[in-house]
């Protein structure tokens, strides 16, 4: 389809299609520096070139920040592909170290999942990989390295990939936030010591300073009476983030990018662990002229305004909020057998405070592969970024029904990451969750006791880790065969 022609069918859809159609009004790979999609019979294909940059992060006086991104820009370019229809990606390497693409979240078949060792070989400086898959699911996205993925998406390796409806709720803007943790210098550049021992027992690597697509945020402007759907994405390597609209209802229709049942969070925030995201509807109901504030208060005295609602002094779009359904489309997601299912359990460990042997933070009983790694997943320890001896955690025949029965025996949180399937969420500390919920990933408290259950549909060896970086580098990381 001739990209003039999704530019139209968009500005249907949106009131604002302008920002989507720049992403994709350029044809062919030629234009691939500025991130955009050419379209053709196959499909959509980009080009991604990884390597470092200079972004104006922190305001236009301030010096540049070195990161290393995709395409020269921070974060990487929003890929916006369409549920079903083929995407190919060529990812050429200008760093100085190996690197792989991760794509977050997509079923995808096991050889495009970016596992170094695992599904291929690390892309070396200069080289080239060629990724291609057609997402079943539509929703929110994003891909980022996999390999020294600590300090490579502690610098900035990480981008956002919008997979489109066909048919989507009737919204006025459809926007995204990537929200990014960074740990900054007074000259603006990313601090050194990304392997710091404490930090990697502790909470990880939590930054100071918090930017939205790659910005101190600035003030969004709003119109009373508009609808926003908005794409929410933590990208942070480490920072829980727990959302407040002050003034505001949002309504939550997707997390992890799967439809949930249209709900209002609990307590008003929006609870988003390291690599989650969370679609919002937002009905501007604040009065026209007025100001509120985004707060994120996750940590006890370490509450921030994120950025401001600034309401236009016109008068409000319509009297009444729109009057349109909020829910998304369903995505082609088998549900799990819960009667046959096998349950695994997977135990989290270590960390300081454990209370394991002397509560130091080799947590005690750690054996593992890793001697001394701070974390582990029922006894073992796979550090890194994996590596590809590693008996997995457990076999699945393809197309059984699995529980994943997360028990954390650590005194942090664990936003607790699985590829290549989407789970629904069961229960929490025994009892049942208010509402029908898949992702992939979840976020579990300290000495809670989570289970999920999905299909195991999708051959090859799976990765499940905490997605704190510290942790899964650590060992809070394992691997699951299905066969
Ligand atoms: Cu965001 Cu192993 O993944
Ligand atoms: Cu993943
Ligand atoms: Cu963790």
């Amino acid at each position: 389809m001739p990209s003039t022609l999704i530019c139209a069918l968009r500005r249907r859809r949106f009131l604002q299609a302008s920002a989507a159609c720049a992403v994709t009004s350029f044809a062919g790979l030629a234009s691939a520096a500025a991130g955009s999609l050419g379209t053709g019979p196959e499909g959509f294909a980009t080009r991604l070139l990884p390597g470092p940059a200079r972004v104006q992060m922190v305001g236009d006086e301030a010096p540049a920040t070195e990161v290393w991104t995709y395409n020269g820009v921070e974060p990487g370019p929003v890929l916006r592909l369409r549920q079903g229809t083929p995407f190919h990606a060529t990812v050429e390497n200008r760093l100085s170290e190996a690197t792989t693409v991760h794509w977050h979240g997509i079923r995808l078949p096991n050889a495009m999942d970016g596992m170094p060792g695992l599904t291929q070989k690390p892309i070396p400086p200069g080289g080239r990989f060629d990724y291609a898959f057609t997402p079943p699911d539509a929703g929110t996205f994003w891909y980022h390295s996999h390999e020294d993925s600590l300090v490579q998406m502690g610098r900035g390796l990480a981008g956002a990939l919008i997979v489109e409806e066909p048919d989507p709720p009737a919204v006025d803007r459809d926007l995204l936030w990537t929200i990014q943790d960074w740990r900054l210098e007074p000259d603006a550049q990313i601090a050194p010591g990304f392997h710091n021992r404490m930090e990697a027992a502790m909470d990880g690597r939590v930054g100071n300073t918090v930017t939205i697509n790659g910005r101190l945020p600035e003030t969004l402007h709003v119109r009373a009476g508009e609808r926003v759907r908005l794409r929410l994405l933590n990208a942070a390597i480490a920072r829980i983030m727990s959302l407040r609209f002050e003034g505001h209802r949002p309504v939550i229709v997707g997390l992890d990018g799967q439809p949930c049942d249209p709900h209002e969070p609990a307590n008003g925030r929006i609870l988003l662990g390291p690599a989650m995201r969370a679609d919002v509807m937002l009905d501007m109901r604040g009065e026209p002229g007025r100001t509120y504030r985004v707060v994120d208060d996750f940590y006890d005295r370490l509450a921030y305004t994120l950025t401001r609602l600034a309401y236009d002094p016109a008068p409000p779009l319509r009297p009444h909020p729109l009057d349109a359904p909020l829910r998304l489309p369903p995505n082609p997601m088998p549900r799990p057998d819960l009667a046959t299912a096998v349950i695994h359990e997977v135990r989290m460990q270590g960390g300081m405070m454990s209370g394991m042997g002397g509560g130091g933070m080799m947590g005690g009983g750690m054996m593992g592969m890793g001697g001394s790694a701070p974390w582990a997943i029922n006894g073992h320890s796979m550090t890194g970024d994996g590596s590809a001896d590693m008996p997995p955690l457990f076999r699945i025949d393809r197309g059984r029904s699995c529980i994943l029965d997360f028990r954390n025996e650590t005194a942090w949180w664990h936003p607790m990451h699985l590829h290549g399937h989407s789970f629904n969420v069961l229960s929490r500390d025994g009892g049942p969750v208010p509402h029908d919920e898949w992702g992939d990933t979840v976020l579990v408290r300290p000495r809670e006791h989570v289970r999920v259950a999905f299909v195991a549909d999708n051959p090859g060896d799976w990765m499940l880790h905490c997605h704190v970086m510290e942790h899964q580098v650590g060992g809070l990381m394992t691997t699951i065969r299905v066969t």
